[in-house]
């Protein structure tokens, strides 16, 4: 969750544009802004269609 938005919301949003990055989806929905934490969790999101996360994951992940 960032900005009030849910992973799985992102997810939606991603689908319904094309959306296939960070950047891009930040076209079409306010997130990711202050502690940039999500980022590496919506890549992953945005790479395998994950919306729950059961671990940390950071930029060492990718
Ligand atoms: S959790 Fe998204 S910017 Fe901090």
């Amino acid at each position: 969750m960032c900005f009030g938005r849910t992973f799985a919301e992102l997810k939606q949003t991603a689908e319904a544009t094309g959306a296939d990055s960070v950047a891009a989806l930040q076209e079409h929905a306010v997130f990711g802004q202050r502690c940039a934490l999500c980022h590496p969790y919506v890549r992953r999101m945005l790479r395998t269609g994950e919306t729950v996360f059961h671990e940390i994951v950071t930029v060492e992940d990718e």
